[in-house]
């Protein structure tokens, strides 16, 4: 039997937007009406982002579909690309991730998929500072996160090429 190594992660849990700071609580909302802007027809299922930076500046993204299904891009890859883009070299604080969807409403944080994990945790290797994610679904429960790195244990990192 090998070593068993143990790996954690956490995440805080909040049951409303008024129990975070105000900062916190717009940058949720700011996401959930970015939803709005989503290209969603092949899912109905509209995501929407916001990105906090160091300088103050909110920037917002939204899941833009294709019907080639794979030219997809999430919305959260979609704002820290366009605030990478709009204001180079400034430090992502925080993202907002919310879901608006065209049933049932999703009641549980949306969570991201394994290529944004990737790329936000890119951007926090290139910043060097950690990016706190902020999770809701249409209404509901908020997970808080420090960074992204606690959601990709083994992680694949620039410092391997
Ligand atoms: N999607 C996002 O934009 N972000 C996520 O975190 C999960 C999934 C989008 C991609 C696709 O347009 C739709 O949601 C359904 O997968």
């Amino acid at each position: 039997m090998g070593k068993k190594i143990e790996i954690r992660a956490d995440y805080e849990l909040f049951s409303k937007a008024e129990e975070l700071p105000a900062i916190e609580a717009e940058l949720l909302a700011r996401a959930h009406a970015a939803c709005d802007t989503a290209y969603a027809p092949y899912s109905e299922f509209r995501v929407g982002a916001a990105a906090l930076l160091e300088n103050g500046e909110i920037v917002l993204g939204s899941n833009q579909e294709n019907a080639a299904y794979p030219s997809t891009i999430c919305a959260e890859r979609a704002a820290v690309f366009a605030a990478a883009a709009q204001f180079p070299g400034v430090v992502i604080r925080a993202v907002a991730i919310r879901v608006k969807t065209a049933g049932e409403r999703v009641e549980r944080p949306i969570s991201p998929c394994g290529a944004c994990r990737q790329v936000l945790f890119e951007f926090e290797w290139r910043q060097e500072a950690p990016i706190q994610l902020l999770l809701q679904g249409d209404k509901g429960d908020i997970y808080r996160i420090a960074s992204t790195k606690s959601l990709l244990p083994l992680l694949f990192d620039p410092s391997f090429l």
